[in-house]
């Protein structure tokens, strides 16, 4: 196996699920490359010599820059904050870096097209970390899909709720907090949540060419933690949409952190013309799907228990019957990527795909400040 150095930008919640994935997935999937944790980056130095020590990082750098051209690296990975994706990504690409970048890509698709851009110019393996689609119960529903099973697919519905955000006293900007600060997120729930929903039913279920939607803020102003002042909430609070897919089936979405009880619940049902597939983030190793064409009296709904050796992924685990959980969906996607990378290629999505998601995220934030519908970009 070939060495691949990582230089991971961010210690934050992305860079322990990434750091993880990246110490563990070669000990679970036949690879052509190791990952090897060469450099940690993040600005306060003694923090971030701490996570180094904690995940075995050999090194810790404190400015991107310097990480980004050092010829110990041979892949970028961004998990810091939206706003540093684009300068960082760019830089990486120009360096001739493999580059992974959380999402949502940029802050809006403006900067995600110079991303794309940049690795596409450059020519270096890219991708997004959109890693709902590596959870097995969610990546059998594309082959149950792909397959035909469904039928002319007639409904879409995602929801992506959480509730962390009502209280008034919370304050927006800074550490922990800057997916309030919309200069820093580019969006609120849209860009965050949303983005998830929008990604994975792309890929299931095809182009979105058209939104209708409403945002809301619902508290309007909140201290700034970085200014100590009381200044304009510019993120959206709650984000719905209805839409149109390319294939004629209709899109209802939403995206909130306003429904009180709801820590993280993402949820999509497909409604087609023979069988219909539900998936809830809450129960994920569970994948519930009904056929019509089953025999009558026994027809229902299947709660189907996604932890065989012939589910997707799961030969790599433990044994039929054990499930896993969310850890394991980034893990995936680092196998995904490194074994993409063995034939030349950038595992799904790269950056091409996932700035699909940004115009529609686009035209949602669009079509609610103008209140009407929005064809999808560019
Ligand atoms: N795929 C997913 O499900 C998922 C989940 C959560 C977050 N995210 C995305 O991951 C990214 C990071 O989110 P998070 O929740 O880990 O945030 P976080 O606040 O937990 O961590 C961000 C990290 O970035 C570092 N950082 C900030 N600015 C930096 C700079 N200029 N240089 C170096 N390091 C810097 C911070 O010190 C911190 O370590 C965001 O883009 C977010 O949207 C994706």
């Amino acid at each position: 196996m070939k060495k691949l150095n990582i230089g991971m930008v961010g210690y934050g919640f992305m860079g322990r699920t990434h750091s993880n994935a990246f110490l563990k997935v070669a000990n679970f999937f036949d690879l052509p490359y190791q990952p090897v944790l060469k450099a940690l980056c993040a600005r306060n130095a003694e923090r971030a010599k701490a996570f180094a020590a904690n995940w075995g990082y050999a090194s810790v750098e404190t400015d991107w820059r310097k990480l980004v051209v050092s010829p110990d690296i041979d892949l970028i990975d961004i998990a810091s904050p939206n706003d540093t994706h684009m300068e960082i990504a760019v830089a990486a690409a120009k360096a001739g870096k493999m580059v992974m970048c959380e999402k949502p890509l940029g802050r809006n698709a403006a900067e995600s097209e110079q991303m794309v851009q940049a690795v596409e110019e450059a020519g270096v393996l890219n991708s997004v970390w959109y890693n709902y689609r590596r959870v097995p119960a969610v990546t059998l529903a594309k082959h149950l899909v792909d397959d035909g099973r469904l039928g002319r697919i007639f409904h879409y519905r995602a929801k992506f709720l959480q509730d962390w955000t009502i209280s008034s006293d919370l304050p927006q900007g800074g550490e922990g907090l800057w997916r309030l600060d919309v200069n820093v997120a580019g969006s609120g729930v849209t860009g965050d949540l949303l983005a998830h929903c929008i990604d994975t039913a792309m890929w299931l279920n095809g182009p979105i060419d058209e939104v209708s939607a409403m945002t809301e803020t619902f508290i309007k102003s909140r201290k700034h933690n970085l200014t100590g002042k009381v200044e304009p909430v510019g993120i959206d609070d709650a984000s719905a949409f209805l839409g149109r897919f390319r294939n004629g089936a209709l899109a209802t979405f939403e995206a909130t952190r306003y429904a009180r009880g709801h820590k993280a619940l993402y949820t999509l049902e497909i409604n087609g013309e023979n069988a219909s597939i539900m998936w809830d983030l809450h129960d994920l190793h569970r994948l519930q799907y009904f056929d019509h064409r089953d025999e009558g009296v026994l027809r229902g709904w299947r709660s189907i228990h996604i932890s065989d050796r012939d589910h997707p992924y799961m030969s790599a685990w433990w044994v039929p019957g054990l499930q896993i959980g969310y850890e394991h969906t980034f893990i995936h996607q680092a196998a995904d990527f490194l074994r993409a990378a063995g034939d030349g290629k950038s595992a799904a999505p790269s950056f091409r795909e996932a700035l699909q998601t940004d115009y529609v995220t686009d035209a949602v934030l669009q079509s609610a400040a103008n209140r009407n519908w929005v064809k999808v970009g560019p």
